[in-house]
Parts: structure tokens; sequence; C-alpha cells
């Protein structure tokens, strides 16, 4: 979709390295293509001769309104991308009335990303530091940043190889800045700094702490879901982090429904991981998805058009989805129902 703002257009944009940060995994990357090949390993199955001639994409996050049920992942260092980094992001996000989750890695606060586009709503992403001190001022400060909600990521048990890099690792400019962290000493001490005793008893703190409800990020299992559900969680994304954490992990939109079926209807539900397309999102909504998340492709966007390639590649996206319901004979996200997604061609 749109290759001049895609991952191509990002390669001739950027230096090889940050390109390789952006674009890589781990390991040999079978994560990385599998989550790009399961959903095109589904087919849609449309019905016909239902009535879309007044299509609605409306929808609403945790109770947020968006123009449509795609949003942005939240993503490390967008001005590796752009001078202007998460605020670039949020305005083009803002164009297509898509919500925003500000990784905590951001080169901007939280509190300047949710001030940067008015109506632009943001999501606050955080890990758990070993010193809950530490996460407790972090989610203190989400809480009154203006952003809706708090993304907990519990898929960082351990430090990722990734494969792209001969240390495993990018080392990204000196220059960066990280106002998230600044109480926490920088970039490296929060790197080094999760808590990697966390448990499922630790995600109800984030709501004490931030006032906001929780979302748990990097969920691949129902059983996993169900006591997150059980410990607060407010919703589950089901995210293998685009195959960067450990390589042989699930691919997404295997494991999608089990998650949604053992939520029951308790919390919402997302996935992220490979979405490149209209019917990519259509199949996930179909599974029982509220929203998918859009990660890589936001950054390749930014970094090859900017502000308005991003805005474009969005507003693409959303009209491709549009498509796709109207095709499969849904007038709504909402209409998506499970017998529209078969295995195979
Ligand atoms: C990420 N992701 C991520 N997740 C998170 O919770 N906090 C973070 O800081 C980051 N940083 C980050 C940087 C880059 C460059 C990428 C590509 C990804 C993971 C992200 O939220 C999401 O799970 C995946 O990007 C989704 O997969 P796709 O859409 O990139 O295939
Ligand atoms: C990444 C980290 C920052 O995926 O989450 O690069």
């Amino acid at each position: 979709m749109l290759d001049r703002f895609g991952e191509e257009a990002a390669r001739d944009a950027l230096p090889p390295a940050t390109h390789a940060y952006i674009s890589g995994g781990s390991g040999d990357e079978v994560t990385l293509r599998a989550n790009v090949e399961a959903w095109r390993g589904l087919a849609l199955r449309p019905h016909v001769l239902r009535d879309v001639a007044d299509m609605d994409l409306r929808t609403e996050l945790l109770g947020v309104p968006v123009a449509a049920p795609v949003a942005i992942a939240p993503t490390a260092m967008h001005q590796l991308v752009h001078p202007d980094g998460e605020l670039a992001t949020a305005r083009a996000a803002g164009d297509a009335g898509l919500l925003l989750a500000v990784s905590m890695f951001a080169n901007h606060s939280y509190a300047d990303v949710a001030r940067a586009a008015e109506g632009t709503p943001s999501w606050a992403q955080m890990y758990l530091f070993r010193d809950h001190g530490l996460s407790r001022e972090l989610a203190e400060k989400a809480g009154e940043s203006g952003a809706r909600a708090v993304v907990v990521c519990v898929d960082g048990a351990a430090v990722p190889r990734r494969s792209r890099f001969a240390k495993g690792a990018f080392a990204p400019p000196d220059d960066l800045r990280f106002p998230n962290l600044a109480h926490v000493g920088g970039l490296t001490t929060a790197i080094t700094g999760f808590d990697r005793g966390m448990t499922f008893d630790d995600i109800g703190r984030f709501a004490e702490w931030s006032g906001l409800p929780v979302v748990v990020k990097g969920v691949l299992r129902g059983d996993d879901a169900a006591r997150c559900v059980a410990a607060g969680a407010a919703a589950i994304a089901v995210s293998n982090h685009g195959g960067r954490q450990f390589d042989g992990c699930a691919a997404t939109a295997g494991v999608l429904a089990e998650v949604v079926d053992a939520v029951a209807g308790r919390a919402e539900v997302y996935v992220d991981g490979g979405i490149r397309n209209g019917a990519d999102v259509v199949k996930a909504l179909a599974l029982g998805a509220r929203a998918a998340f859009v990660g890589r492709p936001v950054l390749w966007a930014l970094a090859a058009g900017g502000v308005p390639g991003a805005a474009e590649y969005l507003r693409e996206l959303v009209a491709d989805v549009t498509r796709v319901l109207a095709f499969t004979g849904c007038r709504t996200p909402h209409e998506a129902t499970r017998d529209l997604v078969r295995a195979g061609p």
C-alpha cells in the first residue's frame, strides 16, 4: 500500500543503521515475517447484499472516540525519522482522526505529545522498573499529561538480540532526548532497569498510580489474558513486539481468537504485528479485535514523506479498511464477525 511511503522509500531516506533498527527483528526474523504472512494466510469470505450504502467506521477505544478501528502502536524515538519526532506523528494521526500510543522511549514527553495536536488522543506506554518509585513517578506524570490510558508493555523479560546489528543492538545518536526518562537517569539506565520480577499482581499498580485505564501489551495466550483482566486490565494488546523480542514467537494473527475468547467481552482486545492493509485490519476485527495497531509503516511513511506522507498513508489505510468492510458486507467495524474469516486462500 502506498509504495512511495513504504519500507523501500524509507530505506532511501534513512541512514542504513536507522533503517535496520526500525525494520528489523530478532534472530532469523522468522517471527517478523510470520506476522505479515499469517494475516495473508487468512482469507475473507464476504457477505453480499447487506446494505452498505452508509459506511460508518467510527468506534471508541476505552471510551475515546476515533475515526476508525486503526491506531498507531508505541514505537521508540520518532526523531530518528523526523526532526519533530512524536509531535509530527501526532499531527499525522490527528489529520486521520486516529489515536497514537506514545512510547516511554519517545523524544517528547507524554504531555507535549498530548498537547501537540488538538484532538489527537494519546496513550502513554511504559514498562515496570525494578525501582517501582520510578515507575510510579512516570505513571503519575502520564496521569497528568492528558494521555487517556497507560499501556504497560509486558514483553520485556530479557534483553532482545537484534540480528541486523553486530552487537545485537542499535546505538541511537547521542543528541536524542528522552524526556519521559529524565528522572530515571537516561536511556541505558532505563533499559537495564526493567523489573524482571514483574507478575500479574503488578498490573493494578499502574491504574492506581496514573488514575487511567491500563492496556496490557504483549499478551499471546488466552490464559494470560484472563489473568490480566482479573488483575484489572481494561484492555489486552495481543503483540509480539513486531518480532523484535525473540524469534520463534507465535504470529499474532494465529493467537488473537484464543485471547478474544478467553477475555469474553470483559476487556477490549487489540492486535498488532504485520498489519499492512485494510484486509489485514478487517481480518483482525472479524477475529474479535476492537482495533488493529500499526508500528513500522507509520515510521516508514514519516521518514519517506514527513507529516503529509504519514497522514496520507494513514488516510489511505482507513480508506482501504472502509473499502474491504463494504466488500465484506459490513457497514461498521462492529459488524465484522468471525464467520468472515477462513484459513487458506
Ligand atoms: C517498537 N515497539 C515498541 N513497543 C513498545 O511497547 N514500546 C516501545 O518503545 C517500542 N518501540 C518500538 C520501536 C520500533 C522501531 C518498532 C518497529 C517497534 C513495538 C510496537 O509497539 C509494535 O508492537 C510493533 O511495531 C507492531 O508490529 P509492526 O506493525 O511494526 O509489524
Ligand atoms: C524496540 C524497543 C525500544 O523495540 O521497544 O526497539
